[in-house]
């Protein structure tokens, strides 16, 4: 069988019948946005963007922001109308196999792994910086030693003479909190929506108070160059940046859009909407331009309070609670509020793509693409156990083993390939399937994919060759598993579907 054979569509509105028979039309639009937000603001916004500030773009990573918005606006119409017209609570992988076939579809499923397991170290990793602050700031205890609270590839270096005074060997914090929620999943632990509503709430709530607190703080010399000269920040580690200029801030949005992944979590609730049509893209676009205002004048206080030497040496790690703390004289409360809501907020969001990546993987074992096991359900808990563990091996050595940049870029990367995919797919069914129902349609097909295409490639290129490199690593692995085992094991190939 060809290595573009398509699932049939009768067979995925079969099994989309089968298994949303107990969902019920429930979600407003309001309720969207509130899914949308909560999956969406976590380490993005608390780590990447100083991270971006210090390589990339220096106070203008707002720009890049923007940047990352528009693309994701883009992207997030083209998702919009995949998931009403292939109701299934899928993801682009469901979707892809639809539309551009099985090997499509492998890449996808494969590459939904950066998106969601890397996505999950990444924020796991963020998490270790703000419990090392919490030891140090709120409980005034000593903080994990440097070694077990970072990667083999991090070196911590004297700010005076330069000298290495510790390296790292694993971050045993990022390991235990994977672990944790992976071993709540298990257990059968989702977010009540009451839960999710709180820390919503509580995200926002911090955000807004930096920025209406800190306002009064940024110290306009730091904003003097808005937009820094065109040059090369080459980091301790010896890897170069393009810094300042439109590279910089092309390459501040393809960090930065890391903050924004999620929003497509609300696209999977197709289903579940009221009124889809309407709801959806407000869902979509709503959460989405709620975030960017709320990012961009975080990033605009955040570079306006602390310098980008400073994210670049000693504020680098944990580094709003590091700008409040050295800069904000007299609201060390706040630095406290937000390490523990920060702590809070990025367990959830660990939450959410832990079971992003269950459910792709349970999906793609269903099709045969991936062993049985990985769908074996817990004969009590009901859950993917199995792939949960297996997952959960995956994030740990990733958490443990590799640095918070590495993994946040490559996390980037594979989801903006990932989204130039979904758009691709909204062209191609409405070649292949016109007749097909679709309750959201995206506007000025083909302009808004392409667009939407040209974007992500943008901010890709704009994550520089060593990014690009590790994203074709990962993609040859892919295809040793798909041609080794997929491809043989595929129910489609098999006639089973
Ligand atoms: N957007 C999510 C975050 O920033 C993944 O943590």
């Amino acid at each position: 069988m060809s290595l573009f054979a398509k699932k049939p569509m009768s067979v995925l509105i079969a099994e989309a019948a089968d298994s949303e028979k107990g969902l019920k039309r429930t979600l407003t639009a309001g309720s969207l946005v509130a899914l949308g937000i909560g999956a969406i603001i976590g380490a993005g916004l608390f780590v990447r963007t100083a991270s971006a500030a210090a390589q990339n773009a220096g106070p203008s990573v707002t720009l890049g922001f923007l940047v990352a918005a528009i693309g994701c606006a883009l992207a997030g119409l083209c998702y919009a109308e995949l998931s009403s017209s292939i109701p299934i609570a899928g993801s682009a992988y469901t979707y892809s196999y639809a539309t551009m076939g099985e090997l499509v579809a492998w890449i996808i499923g494969w590459d939904l792994v950066l998106e969601y397991a890397v996505g999950a170290a990444t924020v796991g990793i963020a998490w270790s910086e703000y419990l090392n602050n919490l030891l140090i700031n709120v409980l005034h205890w000593k903080p994990i030693p440097y070694e077990w609270c970072h990667s083999p590839f991090e070196k911590l270096f004297d700010p005076q003479t330069n000298a290495v005074i510790a390296t790292g060997m694993i971050n045993l914090p990022a390991l235990f909190i994977v672990s944790l929620l992976s071993l709540l999943l298990i257990r059968g632990t989702q977010e009540s929506a009451v839960v999710n509503g709180l820390i919503v709430i509580t995200k926002v709530a911090i955000v807004i108070l930096i920025i209406v607190i800190g306002w009064g703080f940024i110290n306009p010399v730091n904003h003097d160059t808005y937009i820094p000269q065109a040059s090369t920040y080459v980091d301790p580690h010896g890897i170069s940046h393009s810094f300042g200029g439109f590279w910089g801030i092309i390459g501040a949005a393809g960090v930065v859009f890391f903050a924004f992944i999620g929003f497509d979590a609300v696209s999977t609730a197709a289903q579940e909407a009221k009124n889809p049509k309407r709801d959806m893209p407000i869902g979509i676009l709503g959460s989405l331009a709620i975030c960017t205002i709320l990012y961009v004048l975080f990033a605009h206080v955040l570079t306006g309070v602390a310098t980008t030497e400073d994210f670049r040496t000693t504020g680098k790690e944990a580094s709003v609670a590091f700008a409040i703390n050295k800069y904000m004289l007299g609201y060390g409360w706040l630095g406290k509020l937000v390490t523990v809501a920060i702590l809070a907020g990025f367990s959830s969001v660990i939450l959410v793509m832990l079971l992003g990546q269950s459910r792709v993987f349970y999906s793609m074992s269903k099709d045969g693409l991936l062993p049985r096991v990985f769908s074996e359900v817990h004969p009590k808990f009901k859950t993917p156990y199995k792939a949960n563990l297996i997952i959960l091996v995956l994030v740990g050595v990733f958490a443990a083993f590799v640095p918070g940049d590495v993994v946040g870029d490559m996390t980037s990367i594979g989801t903006l390939f990932a989204f130039s995919l979904v758009c691709v797919g909204v062209i191609i069914l409405r070649k292949t399937n016109p007749e097909l129902p679709r309750q959201f349609k995206t506007p000025f097909v083909p302009v808004v994919p392409l667009l939407g295409v040209a974007a992500c490639v943008l901010m890709m290129l704009g994550l520089g060759w060593t990014n690009w490199l590790r994203l074709f690593g990962w993609l040859a692995i892919g295809f040793l598993i798909y041609f080794g085992y997929s491809r043989k094991n595929s129910k489609l190939n098999k006639g089973g579907l």
